[in-house]
């Protein structure tokens, strides 16, 4: 039996509680069910420097030749005396692969990139890889996009681990940049490559150098937690494994014999073998243990939620979709209405400072007419002086011609009558 109590919130819904097994905490199992029958897609990208065995690691972590075997006398050497090399990759490859391991399935993507640092300009080494990222994002939100979504194909990069050259003293410029470029894009695995050119001390404090530049540099690489569900042998096992982070590697696509007579995976050096699966000689097993079986999840999680979500929003953006910010509230009547008190505010403000805007433009323009006018009479007011002086200095020329003097009675009646006719013709012309 049932039994329900009823409470009413502020915001007028209804929550009841409920007494007894309605049966819904069986949804966690019914979706391990469905995500089981579904499968998995998991996508492993690796990229750095030439030679550093990447394809080898590859061929190691899966325990199965996903690249072809490379010839070891034609690779590059890398200036390790152990490190003969194989053939080089040359463009960026994808093998997929479909893994059923107890009913559940996994569809594998391993994608390895060329291995850079040896071309003349290697400053944008990132971009082809940046490039593939963005496109299998890009792919992505087209089929989110498409009217039927049933079958989406997830090509999305949940990992990308980065090979560290090791030279025991700290990252160069190019794994900097490159991790700088993409760390916003991809979950960032740094590994220390081919680490058993290198002894145990001096990767220690390699590792601890790798870290402190990747701290200053800001850059962001994958760090497994462990949430409030685990239990505690879990949460010491992910400690574990992130303090083992950068990982030291070694990688082996042979089988070497050791002291005891059983063949193991390693590498076969004039004063022993490493072996790839021991702890003690190497990370590969906690790299394996993270990227395979403990942190699958939460890398395919960080892609689709983290990574994923930021990209896509950036594009949608870019593409001029507008962010969807509204917020619904509660209606309350004298919120609303200090509301529209301050929006009639507002709008009287603007009126009033467009008035006074308006009004400074009419005076501006009237002062500027007011001006114009004035200099034009004043300019007039010069023009007829100077007219008015000319025709004295006419007149009295003319008197001085006809010899009046400035005495007006020694001037014969008949030139005084000309001369006055002549003034009053020419006042009236001007
Ligand atoms: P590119 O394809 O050119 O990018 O090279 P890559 O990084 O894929 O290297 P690859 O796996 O081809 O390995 C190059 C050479 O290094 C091969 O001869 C490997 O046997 C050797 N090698 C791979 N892993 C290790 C390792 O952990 N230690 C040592 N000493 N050599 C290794």
């Amino acid at each position: 039996n049932t039994s329900m109590q009823s409470t009413t919130g502020a915001s007028g819904a209804t929550k009841k509680k409920m007494n007894g097994y309605v049966g819904f905490s069986n949804y966690p199992n019914q979706e391990h069910r469905r995500s089981i029958k579904r499968g998995f897609n998991f996508t492993l990208m690796v990229a750095g420097e030439s030679g550093l065995g990447k394809s080898t690691l590859i061929n190691t972590l899966f325990e199965s030749k996903v690249y072809p075997a490379k010839d070891e006398n034609s690779h590059a050497a890398v200036g390790t005396p152990s490190a003969p090399g194989g053939t080089k990759t040359v463009e960026i490859t994808s093998v997929s692969a479909e893994i059923v391991e107890n009913n559940v399935k996994l569809r594998l993507s391993v994608v390895d990139t060329p291995g850079f640092g040896d071309s003349i300009n290697n400053e944008q080494a990132w971009q082809p890889i940046l490039e593939n990222i963005e496109s299998r994002f890009d792919a992505y939100l087209a089929q989110e996009n498409r009217v039927n979504r049933s079958k989406i194909v997830d090509n999305r990069v949940n990992a990308l681990l980065y090979f560290i050259k090791p030279t025991g003293h700290a990252l160069r410029a190019i794994d900097i940049e490159f991790m700088k470029n993409l760390h916003n894009k991809v979950n960032l695995i740094p590994v220390i490559a081919r680490a058993d050119t290198l002894t145990a001390r001096e990767v220690e404090q390699f590792k601890a150098r790798v870290l402190a530049d990747i701290n200053f540099h800001g850059i962001q690489i994958f760090r497994p937690v462990s949430d409030q569900f685990d239990d505690p042998d879990t949460i010491a096992d992910n400690k574990a494994i992130a303090g083992k982070i950068p990982f030291a590697v070694v990688g082996s696509e042979r089988f070497v014999e050791r002291a005891d007579g059983t063949r193991v995976r390693g590498r076969q050096y004039p004063w022993g073998v490493i072996e790839v699966e021991n702890e003690a000689h190497n990370d590969f097993v906690s790299l394996r243990q993270m990227l395979l079986r403990t942190h699958m999840e939460e890398l395919r999680d960080a892609t689709d939620v983290s990574l994923y979500e930021t990209y896509r929003t950036q594009k949608l953006l870019a593409l001029g979709h507008v962010q969807d910010n509204t917020v619904f509230r509660e209606f309350n009547p004298r919120q609303q209405a200090e509301e529209e008190e301050r929006v009639h505010a507002a709008k009287m403000q603007k009126l009033e400072a467009e008035m006074a805007a308006v009004f400074k433009q009419k005076v501006q323009e009237k002062e500027g007419k007011l001006r114009q006018s004035e200099e034009e009479l004043h300019t007039r007011h010069k023009d007829m002086k100077a007219v008015l002086e000319r025709q004295r200095a006419e007149l009295e020329d003319k008197k001085r011609r006809l010899g009046i003097s400035d005495t007006p009675h020694a001037m014969p009646v008949h030139a005084h009558a000309h001369a006055a006719q002549d003034v009053a013709q020419q006042q009236a012309q001007a």
